[in-house]
């Protein structure tokens, strides 16, 4: 084996993940992607046929313990380290306290909460072994602020609190930990969680949030995987317990703007 850094990154075979799976290959990282659903993995790979060969995609839920010992038990045994854990993996159901389902609302817990609760926990030897690893959270600045969704929002938000408390705990092993939280990117989470089902309707929401977007732009994901390339690096050493909102000029200042038609 060589002497490539081993990150994890939990949701890799789509958008913000998949797209930081690109940069980090790029940038001479081992990269493993955990996700559960193989047509994602085939539509990653022909999406990135460059990446077929350099991330080993491994199927698993992140929200199962299980699933997730099976993940350390094999990057123990085929790396031995881990020096980067991204939690990326996300899902979401729109809905207020009136309209969202408690099964809809345990979900988005288990997977955009608990999962990384459970990631952090198990992949802990791995990571300190590192001696400098790093975990990012990737939130949402729907962590920040009520959004469309209650059970999402307040998953985030506890995901931010997760990464203020792993600060402390991880720390003393010398790993850091922040969190990114993205505005609007385009990715395939509003199809694939059906939140919208025409190309259309989907085309003028973005419309709609573009303008109204400081800088005149929605996200794409490798905005994102730019500041986790950063993140991750060694000239990030002395940074960790940041919560990043990155969304294009959209701030708390102005009320982490759009929606209006969203
Ligand atoms: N797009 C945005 O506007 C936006 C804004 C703010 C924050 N975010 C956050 O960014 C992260 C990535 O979202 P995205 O926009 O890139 O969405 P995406 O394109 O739908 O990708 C989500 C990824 O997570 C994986 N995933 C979902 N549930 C999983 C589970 N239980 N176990 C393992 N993998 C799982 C999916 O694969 P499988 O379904 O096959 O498992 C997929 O690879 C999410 O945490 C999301 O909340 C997105």
């Amino acid at each position: 084996m060589d002497n490539k850094k081993v990150i994890l990154i939990t949701g890799g075979s789509s958008g913000i993940g998949l797209s930081i799976a690109e940069k980090l290959t790029g940038q001479n990282y081992k990269v493993i992607s955990v996700s559960r659903n193989q047509e994602k993995i085939e539509r990653a790979v022909k999406e990135k046929p460059q990446l077929k060969n350099k991330v080993d995609f491994i199927p698993g839920d992140v929200s199962s313990q299980e699933s997730i010992g099976k993940l350390f038990s094999y990057i123990q045994n085929q790396y031995g380290v881990l020096h980067g854990l991204i939690n990326s993996a996300g899902i979401i159901s729109i809905g207020t306290l009136e309209t969202l389902s408690p099964a809809d609302w345990q979900m988005m817990l288990n997977v955009n909460l608990t999962g990384p609760f459970l990631m952090a926990k198990t992949m802990l030897p791995l990571l300190k072994k590192a001696n400098g690893a790093s975990v990012i959270n990737i939130s949402s600045i729907a962590g920040l602020r009520p959004g469309t969704s209650i059970g999402y929002s307040v998953s985030k938000a506890g995901l931010d609190m997760l990464t203020r408390f792993l600060v402390a705990d991880l720390g003393p092993y010398n790993i850091r930990v922040n969190s990114i939280n993205p505005g609007l990117v385009k990715t395939h989470l509003h199809f694939d969680n059906n939140i919208f089902t025409s190309r259309e309707d989907y085309d003028k929401m973005i419309e709609g949030a573009r303008v109204r977007h400081p800088l005149k732009r929605v996200g794409e994901p490798v905005d994102i995987a730019n500041m986790v390339n950063f993140l991750i690096s060694d000239e990030a050493s002395w940074i960790s317990g940041a919560i990043i909102p990155l969304a294009g000029g959209v701030t708390e200042e102005n009320g982490f703007l759009p929606p209006k038609r969203m």
